[in-house]
C-alpha cells in the first residue's frame, strides 16, 4: 500500500523522516507501525485518553487524531526524544523519583503533555498542571504523584523523598521504572514478529441471539488478504474456558448462540490492511435475536429463560456465613438500621486494551500477552487447545493496567488457535469499544442489610443479603459470592450474623474480578449502617466505629480469632484529630448558607489477603551466578503496582544486600515458577514470603559453601551456581456449611475520611480532600504503598460518583467517565504498621484495601452535607439532585 502513496516528510525528535502511507493515516499509527516508535501508546484511537499525546511543533496533540498529511514539513516530538545521550530529562527523573508511573502506559502521554506545559510556563502552579495534563487519563496513580513530579521540576512543589537504594522500608524508585519513562517498555501491542498476521474477532451486536454463519467463500473472494475465518469448530480442545474447574462455561467462539453483547463469534485472520477493510456487515452472519435478561431480578424471575442448561434458576453460586441468632438479637437491639443498596457495572478502563500475539514452535504454542496470571493463562490455553500445559509457553508483556480485568482470557486463545492452525505468528489488539464490550466488569449488586446495636453502641447483629449480577458466564462470580458474606459485617465485632449472597446469570457482560471482589459494594451497605446506627444512638460516627472495630483477639463472623495484626483502631485514632477539625470546618462553612454545602464522612474496611479458604501458593527462586550476580526469578506479575520492586527489596533484605544488586527475570512460564495470580492483594504477602524463603535458602546454601570460589562451581540452573527456592501458601481452612472457618491468614484494615462539597441545586459533588489511614502491616516501600492508596482512592471516587457501564451505550472513554486529573483531590496518606507475624518482614497487602472505604466515605460526606442518603451508586448529579428534592432539603 505504501508504494502508491506520496511520502510525507517531517521530523521526529529532530530526525528527518519520510512516511509513504495514505494521507488519512493516523499519526499515532505512522509513528508506531512505520517508524517503530511504540513509545507513543494507543488507548482509544478516539481522542479520549491522551495516551498518544505527542508534541507537534511544540504543542501537545493526540496523535491518534492527527492525519499524517497534516504533519508535512512539521516537527513531531515523542517520548523517545526526551532523554538525551542516555540521560533522563529532569521531568523523567522527577516521575521516577516521585513514583509517578505505575503501569506506565499513560506515562509517555503525561510526559509529553507536561513537557509542553513546562516549555510554555517553566514555573506553573498546580492549577496550570491540572489544566495542561487534563487530557491524559491515568487509571493507576490517582494523578497526585504526577502533579507532584511536575511541580517538583518547576520548583513550585517539594522534591521527592527518595532513598537511593536499600531493602525493606526504603523509598527507592521502581527497579524496572526507567523503560516506562523512555518509551522502551513493550506492552501487549508494542512488539510482534514481522510476518505476523492480524486477527480481529467478529462480535455479537445482540445481548442474546441465535446465529448462523453463511457461505464464507464470497468473503474470501472479495478479500484475498483474508487468510482464514475461525469458528467454534476450529477450537482444537473443549470450546469452554473459565477460572474454576467446574465453571468452564465460556466458549472461545460462540456455538450458534450468544449470551451477551460483545461475545466473540468468528475470528478473521489476514494481513493488517485486509482485516481493517472488512466491515462486520461484510461477514455473512444471520442473527435471530432473543429476549435478553437484564438485571438480577429478571434473571431470578420465575420462568426466566435459563442461560445455562445446568442451572435451573440462573443462580451460579450461593455464599453463606451464619453465626448465632441474628433475628433474636435484632429483636432485642436498642437501635436497628436497614437499607437497600444498588451498584452498577463498573469497567476496569485500563488504558492498555487487551493485546498479544502467538506463534507455533514445533508442538508448542508460545503466547506473548498482557496478563495478570501467566500460569493460569497457560493452563487455560492448554485446555481449549487440547494440549498439555507444558506445551504452552506464556511470555507476559508489560501490563498497562489490570485491576482484575486481565485475569480472564481475552486474546490468548484466539491468537493461539490461529497461530496453531496457520503455522504463522498472529497478533491481535482489541479496540477500545471491543475491550469494553467484551471484557469482564465489576458485579452490579443489589444488597439488603439490617444491623442492630445495643444501648452502649455495641453492634449485636447483622443480616445481609447481596445479589450480584454475574452476567453471561461464570468468570470470578464464585469468588465474589464467597468473599462477600465473610466481609459483610465490615471490620466490626458482630456476635450474631447471617450473610448470604447469590451470583446470578444475565445476558450482560460477564462480571469478574475487579479490585475488591464485591467487597467495595458490600462496604457501601455496612458503612451506611454504621452511620445510621451512630445517628440513632447519638454517637459520633468515628467513635461508633472505633468502639466496634475488630482488634487483636476479636472473633469474626466466620469464627476466626484474630491473633495478630489488626490495626483498625489505630487507623481511626490517627484520623481522629483530622476528623474533628474537618467536621467542624464543614459545619462552620454550612452555617454561612448558600448552595454549596460541605460534608465530611468516614468509612472503614477490612480485606482478607489472598484467596478465600483456598490454597494459593507462590513459588520463587533466587539464584547467584559465577560472577556473583543475583537474579530473582519471579512469576508474580507486576501490573503497575510495583511488585517487582517490592520483591527485589524483600530479596535484598533477606540476603543482606541492597536492592540494586537484584536482577529480575519475570513472568515467563518457561523461566519462572508459578507465583499465582496478581489479584486478591496477595503478591506482597504470599509471593513476598516465597521470595523471603527463597533468599534465605540461597543464603543458607552460600553459608554452607563457605569461602568456595563461585566462579569454579558448576551451573545448577539458568546460569546460576546456587539457586534458593521458596514456597508459601497462606494457612487457611475451608469454610463449613455455615461459613465457619479461617478464610484468610491475615487482613488489611483501613479508615478514610472524605471531605466533599455538594452543590444542592445542581446535585454535583466535588471531593475536596481524602485522608486515608491504612494498616499495611509493614510498608516494604512507602512510595509504592502511597501510590496504591492514591490509585485505589481514585477508583473508589469513580465508583461513588461517576462510573456506570451500560452495555451498548458507554463502550468508550468518552461516554464512560473515569476520574480525570481534575477530579482527584489532595490525598493525605497515613501508613499504620501493625506488623503481621506471618507476613514478609511484617507486610500484608494494599492493592484492594485502598479502594474499598472511599465510596462509602464520600456517601457519608454527602449525607453530612445535605442530610440525604444516596443508596444507589454512582451518585451522579441527577441522582443526588433527585434525592435532595425528595428529602425536601432544598426546593
Ligand atoms: S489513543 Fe489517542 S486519545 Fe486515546
Ligand atoms: S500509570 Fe497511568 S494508566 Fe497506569
Amino acid at each position: 500500500m505504501s508504494d502508491a502513496c506520496s511520502p510525507v516528510r517531517f521530523t521526529v525528535n529532530g530526525r528527518a523522516v519520510e512516511v509513504a502511507l495514505p494521507p488519512a493515516t493516523r499519526l499515532a499509527d505512522a509513528l508506531r507501525e512505520e517508524l517503530g516508535l511504540t513509545g507513543t501508546k494507543i488507548g482509544c484511537n478516539a481522542g479520549d485518553c491522551g495516551a498518544c499525546t505527542v508534541r507537534l511543533d511544540g504543542a501537545q496533540v493526540c496523535a491518534c487524531l492527527v492525519p499524517l498529511a497534516q504533519v508535512e514539513g512539521r516537527g513531531v516530538a515523542t517520548v523517545e526524544g526526551l532523554a538525551r545521550e542516555g540521560r533522563l530529562s529532569r521531568l523523567q527523573e522527577a516521575f521516577h523519583a516521585h513514583g509517578a508511573a505505575q503501569c506506565g502506559i499513560c506515562t509517555p502521554g503525561m510526559l509529553m503533555a507536561a513537557d509542553d506545559l513546562l516549555a510554555r510556563d517553566p514555573r506553573p502552579g498546580e492549577q496550570a498542571v491540572l489544566d495542561a495534563l487534563g487530557g491524559v487519563l491515568c487509571r493507576c496513580t490517582g494523578y497526585r504523584k504526577i502533579v507532584e513530579a511536575v511541580l517538583d521540576v518547576a520548583g513550585t512543589g517539594p522534591a521527592a523523598q527518595r532513598d537511593a537504594d536499600g531493602g525493606v522500608g526504603a523509598r527507592i524508585a521502581k527497579v524496572d521504572g526507567i523503560a516506562k519513562l523512555v518509551g522502551a517498555e513493550d506492552y501487549g501491542a508494542d512488539d510482534w514478529p514481522d510476518d505476523a498476521l492480524v486477527l480481529r474477532a467478529l462480535r455479537s451486536p445482540h445481548a442474546a441471539a441465535r446465529f448462523e454463519v453463511g457461505d464464507l467463500a464470497p468473503l474470501h473472494a472479495r478479500f484475498p488478504g483474508l487468510v482464514r475465518v475461525l469458528s467454534a469448530k476450529d477450537v482444537p480442545g473443549p470450546n469452554a474456558f473459565g477460572i474454576y474447574p467446574v465453571g468452564k462455561d465460556q466458549p472461545v467462539l460462540a456455538e450458534g448462540e450468544v449470551r451477551y453483547r460483545g461475545e466473540a463469534v468468528l475470528a478473521l485472520v489476514g494481513d493488517a490492511a485486509t482485516i481493517a477493510a472488512i466491515r462486520d456487515e461484510d461477514v455473512p452472519v444471520a442473527w435471530t435475536p432473543l429476549p435478553a435478561i437484564a438485571g438480577v431480578a429478571a434473571g431470578l424471575a420465575p420462568g426466566a429463560r435459563r442461560l445455562h442448561a445446568h442451572l435451573a434458576d440462573n443462580v451460579l453460586v450461593r455464599g453463606r456465613v451464619r453465626r448465632g441468632d441474628p433475628e433474636a438479637a435484632l429483636a432485642g437491639a436498642a437501635a436497628v438500621a436497614s437499607g437497600r443498596f444498588s451498584t452498577s457495572f463498573v469497567e476496569h478502563a485500563y488504558i492498555e486494551p487487551e493485546a498479544g500475539w502467538a506463534r507455533r514452535v514445533g508442538d508448542r504454542i508460545e503466547v506473548h500477552v498482557t496478563t495478570q496470571t501467566p500460569y493460569m493463562d497457560r493452563d487455560e490455553i492448554a485446555h481449549v487447545m487440547g494440549l498439555k500445559p507444558e506445551q504452552v509457553r506464556v511470555v507476559p508483556t508489560a501490563v498497562g493496567g489490570g485491576f482484575g480485568g486481565k485475569l480472564d482470557l481475552s486474546v490468548q486463545p484466539l491468537v493461539a488457535i490461529a497461530a496453531w492452525h496457520l503455522g504463522r505468528p498472529v497478533r491481535c489488539t482489541y479496540t477500545r469499544p471491543e475491550s469494553m464490550a467484551s471484557s469482564t466488569k465489576r458485579h452490579p449488586a443489589e444488597i439488603e442489610a439490617r444491623f442492630g446495636a445495643d444501648g452502649d453502641g455495641r453492634l449485636v447483629a447483622a443480616v445481609f443479603h447481596g445479589d450480584f449480577n454475574t452476567g453471561a458466564y461464570a468468570s470470578w462470580g464464585p469468588t465474589v459470592a464467597n468473599r462477600v458474606p465473610v466481609h459483610a459485617t465490615g471490620p466490626y465485632e458482630v456476635p450474631h450474623v447471617r450473610a448470604t449472597s447469590r451470583a446470578v446469570h444475565t445476558n450482560e457482560p460477564p462480571s469478574g474480578a475487579f479490585r475488591g471482589f464485591g467487597v467495595p459494594q458490600a462496604a457501601i451497605a455496612h458503612e451506611t449502617m454504621m452511620d445510621e446506627l451512630a445517628g440513632q444512638l447519638g454517637i459520633d460516627p468515628l467513635e461508633f466505629r472505633h468502639r466496634n472495630a475488630l482488634r487483636r483477639g476479636s472473633v469474626t463472623a466466620t469464627g476466626q480469632r484474630l491473633e495478630a495484626s489488626a490495626g483498625l483502631q489505630a487507623c481511626l485514632e490517627v484520623l481522629r484529630p483530622r476528623w474533628r477539625e474537618l467536621r467542624a470546618a464543614a459545619e462552620a462553612a454550612n452555617r454561612e448558607g448558600g448552595v454549596l454545602r460541605r460534608g465530611v464522612g468516614v468509612a472503614c474496611m477490612w480485606y482478607g489477603i489472598g484467596n478465600t479458604s483456598m490454597s494459593n501458593p507462590s513459588e520463587m527462586e533466587v539464584g547467584i551466578a559465577r560472577d556473583g550476580a543475583i537474579t530473582l526469578f519471579t512469576g508474580a506479575l507486576d501490573i503497575g503496582q510495583g511488585s517487582n520492586t517490592i520483591m527485589a527489596q524483600i530479596a535484598a533484605e533477606a540476603l543482606g544486600v541492597p536492592a540494586s544488586r537484584i536482577r529480575l527475570v519475570t513472568g515467563d512460564t518457561d523461566l519462572t515458577r508459578d507465583a499465582g495470580k496478581t489479584s486478591a492483594s496477595r503478591q506482597t504477602f504470599v509471593s513476598g514470603n516465597a521470595v523471603r524463603l527463597a533468599a534465605e535458602d540461597l543464603r543458607a546454601q552460600l553459608a554452607r559453601l563457605g569461602n568456595a570460589d563461585l566462579s569454579l562451581l558448576p551451573e545448577v540452573a539458568r546460569g546460576c551456581v546456587a539457586m534458593g527456592r521458596g514456597r508459601f501458601d497462606p494457612p487457611t481452612t475451608a469454610l463449613d456449611a455455615e461459613g465457619q472457618g479461617v478464610p484468610y491468614a491475615t487482613y488489611g484494615f483501613a479508615a478514610q475520611l472524605a471531605d466533599v462539597e455538594v452543590d444542592v441545586e445542581l446535585g454535583t459533588v466535588k471531593v475536596l480532600r481524602i485522608v486515608a489511614a491504612h494498616d499495611v502491616g509493614r510498608a516494604i516501600n512507602p512510595v509504592q504503598v502511597e501510590g496504591q492508596v492514591h490509585g485505589g482512592i481514585a477508583q473508589g471516587l469513580g465508583l461513588a460518583l461517576m462510573e456506570e457501564y451500560l452495555p451498548g451505550r458507554t463502550e468508550n472513554l468518552h461516554d464512560y467517565l473515569i476520574p480525570t486529573i481534575g477530579d482527584v483531590p489532595p490525598i493525605e496518606t497515613i501508613l499504620v504498621e501493625d506488623a503481621e507475624p506471618l507476613g514478609p518482614f511484617g507486610a500484608k497487602g494494599i492493592g484492594e484495601p485502598a479502594l474499598i472505604p472511599t465510596a462509602p466515605a464520600i456517601l457519608g460526606a454527602i449525607h453530612h452535607a445535605t442530610g440525604v442518603r444516596i443508596r444507589s451508586v454512582p451518585a451522579t448529579p441527577d441522582r443526588v439532585r433527585a434525592a435532595i428534592l425528595a428529602h425536601g432539603a432544598r426546593p
